[in-house]
């Protein structure tokens, strides 16, 4: 592959690209965090006085904690059988960390013993009758059936028993058009531009194929499940809150059917073969009407950033008819990936935020619990517990999972004093920044349990009914994974610039959070239905070899790790081993975003090694570990997003020259799925 090394202009550290922060979220870091409940400071560490052997009701302190997540907690096998993929204790996926990679750098770096390929490709066509790419003509009507924008979900599937065929699912986040059309195209077609970034939007299902077991797939054109859903494709809505007033406008009087899914971020298969996806910064798309409910989701007055209220009135709110339209928007969404004719759900029992991804698992007992973080500075944590339980092998019936449950909040306490807690990044005393939480129910099946609000307002309006709850305002929860063999819990929190020095608590410790941190939690007895939970910090990312960092790794020596910068999607191999990609490091510690194994349990705990890093400007997302079958996957999200038509950043994964804007290669940086494979045999077997 060809390696750029592209000037630094216009980059400074401490900083995401001014542009990414446009596009990706609205600028919501330029703005005022919108929790401004006074549940950022969490109020009562009061706790720090009660011990932890008495908050937990165990015998002994940290140590009956790990006791119970060795033991006690159940693993989740359907979860990782979904994927075709059965851990078995023998997977191995070996590497040597790779050198963090300068942000320049136009190229995805794996390490020794490994090499890379694309699978698919913005653009690329899906169907047999799919217009080829066609960089000057792009519309709507073709982007509908080529593969979308900007990659963030991923997962990959092999067909049970066939190692030669099966298919991936990926979410499409937003849309850079300053990058994926001419100035002159920009000015020329500005309806052709909006349309086709809004069917640029959504998630693309599409077949693969490949020789063998271990080998490299490819993308089946004309396959039988391939799909395209986007910001135009028809939903139903279901849940507690379908048909409420508060989701009908005057296209759909019965609040059921909406069209299109914006802004999905990250997701997660279910134990039942569908796939979740969460609608994250859809604020955006939207004129405001100055309403208090949309103040604090981020709708403002004025004209959206993207304008598609200039084709479409339902993107003004204040167009007669269409007050509630964003209120259809904020959701958890569920696909049938094998099912092509199937409509995709909006499910309202799980609340209405801006979802980074939605994972599920099935508990103990039976019932499907899904964690999801809401993504903003000073936001909450969820969790949702079905009221029916799951059955095996009926997929109907478990696709109606989602419909009715319980709706939580998290509060998390800490156990060190106040004092102890003084933003220098310093452990406590007692050795962990660690503690206890609640889980706080908002609704159970059809009722509300927060005073003051129907069913239908906690679920529209979910994070003014969590502000009255006393949750704990958080460091922009992300990515929260399962660990399929001990059945601890993992969330991702990006960072927090608005982490005031005055509002540090344990579980959020670091003023001014840059670097973001990784929290264990594990569930009272190893139940993911319960309503308490311990939690740890895994890590404080940072690079420890720069100044002024608060790196903490659980006492693995700090010359030992890969600097880590602004966790985000997590995932597991088959061995339990945690994997951490990064939205931002370019910004934060200068190097190119990355993919780190994080190793959980024995004495390595703690240990960061870098895998690889992917190209400049771009994010890694949707990490993929098929440690079995000698593969990794990422989803390259925003390669060249500092660039501009012209003056590109990046040409990944084409690395044609400047000039070719028709055929299978252009010169144009674009989004797509990679394989890191490796090169020197089959390891999981
Ligand atoms: Fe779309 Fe929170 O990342
Ligand atoms: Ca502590
Ligand atoms: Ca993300």
């Amino acid at each position: 592959m060809l390696k750029r090394h592209l000037p630094m202009a216009g980059h400074t550290r401490g900083n995401r690209l001014p542009i990414t922060c446009e596009l990706k979220c609205g600028n919501a870091c330029s703005h005022e965090a919108p929790n401004t409940s006074g549940n950022t400071h969490f109020r009562d560490v009061a706790n720090a006085a009660i011990s932890r052997r008495a908050a937990l009701g165990l015998g002994g302190g940290l140590a009956a904690a790990v006791v119970v997540g060795a033991t006690a907690l159940q693993k989740a096998p359907e979860a990782v059988a979904a994927n075709g993929f059965h851990p078995t204790g023998g997977g191995k996926l070996p590497f040597e960390a790779i050198a963090p990679v300068e942000r320049t750098v136009d190229t995805v770096t794996v390490p020794a013993g490994y090499d890379w390929a694309p699978i698919i490709r913005w653009g690329d066509p899906l169907f047999d009758d799919s217009p080829e790419f066609d960089l000057e003509n792009q519309t709507g009507a073709s982007q509908a059936k080529q593969f979308g924008y900007n990659s963030d979900y991923l997962d990959v599937f092999s067909d049970g028993g066939n190692d030669r065929t099966g298919f991936l699912v990926n979410s499409h986040e937003y849309t850079n058009e300053n990058i994926m059309f001419s100035p002159e195209y920009l000015k020329s077609n500005p309806k052709d531009v909006i349309e086709a970034a809004i069917e640029a939007h959504g998630l693309s299902i599409v077949d693969l194929r490949r020789g063998g077991k271990g080998q490299k797939w490819e993308y089946v054109r004309g396959g039988r499940r391939n799909r395209r859903i986007t910001g135009s494709t028809l939903f139903t809505v279901d849940g507690p809150a379908a048909g409420a007033d508060l989701l009908k406008t005057k296209d759909d009087t019965t609040g059921t059917k909406v069209l299109g899914t914006l802004n999905n971020c990250a997701g997660g298969t279910t134990p039942w073969g569908t796939v979740l996806s969460g609608e994250e910064n859809f604020n955006q798309y939207f004129v405001g009407t100055g309403a208090e409910a949309e103040r604090r989701i981020g709708i403002t007055p004025g004209p959206s950033s993207r304008r598609w209220e200039t084709v479409d009135p339902r993107f003004n709110l204040n167009n007669e008819g269409y007050a509630n339209e964003a209120n259809r928007f904020g959701w958890i969404v569920e696909i049938d990936p094998e099912d092509p004719t199937s409509t995709p759900v909006k499910h309202t029992a799980l609340g209405r935020f801006k979802h980074e991804a939605g994972t599920a698992v099935i508990s103990r007992d039976g019932h499907a619990v899904v964690y999801s973080g809401d993504d903003e500075r000073n936001d909450y944590a969820y969790k949702f517990v079905s009221r029916q339980k799951y059955r095996k092998g009926d997929k109907k019936h478990n696709m109606t999972l989602l419909t009715e449950g319980t709706l939580y909040v998290a509060q998390f306490n800490g156990n060190s004093p106040e004092s102890e807690i003084d933003g220098s990044g310093d452990v406590p005393s007692d050795g962990d920044f660690d503690g206890w939480g609640r889980w706080i129910p908002l609704v159970k099946n059809d009722k509300s349990l927060v005073p003051g609000f129907t069913v239908e307002e906690v679920l529209v309006n979910t994070r003014l009914a969590a502000d009255t709850v006393n949750a704990t305002a958080m460091d922009r929860p992300e990515d929260f994974e399962t660990n399929p063999v001990t059945g601890k819990v993992y969330m991702a929190l990006t960072n927090n610039s608005q982490r005031a020095a005055g509002g540090l608590h344990e579980a959020n410790p670091i003023p001014g959070n840059r670097d973001g941190h990784v929290i264990e939690m594990i569930e009272r007895r190893g139940d993911h239905t319960a309503e308490r939970f311990n939690w740890n910090i895994l890590f404080l990312a940072g690079d420890p070899g720069q100044d002024g960092n608060h790196a903490y790794f659980d006492g693995v020596p700090l010359d030992q790790v890969s600097p880590i910068s602004c966790p985000d999607n997590l995932a597991f191999d088959s061995e339990g081993n945690l994997w951490v990609s990064t939205d931002g490091q370019p910004g934060t510690i200068g190097y190119c975003d990355a993919l780190h194994k994080v190793t959980l349990e024995g004495r390595d705990r703690g240990l960061v090694e870098q895998f690889l890093a992917v190209p400049a400007d771009a994010e890694t997302c949707g990490p993929v570990i098929h440690d079995q079958d000698n593969s990794v996957f990422v989803a390259v999200q925003h390669p060249g997003e500092g660039g501009a038509w012209g003056a590109h950043t990046s040409y990944f994964p084409d690395f044609v020259p400047e000039g070719p804007l028709k055929g299978d290669k252009v010169a144009v940086p674009r989004p797509a799925i990679v394989q890191v494979y490796s090169t020197t045999g089959n390891n999981g077997r």
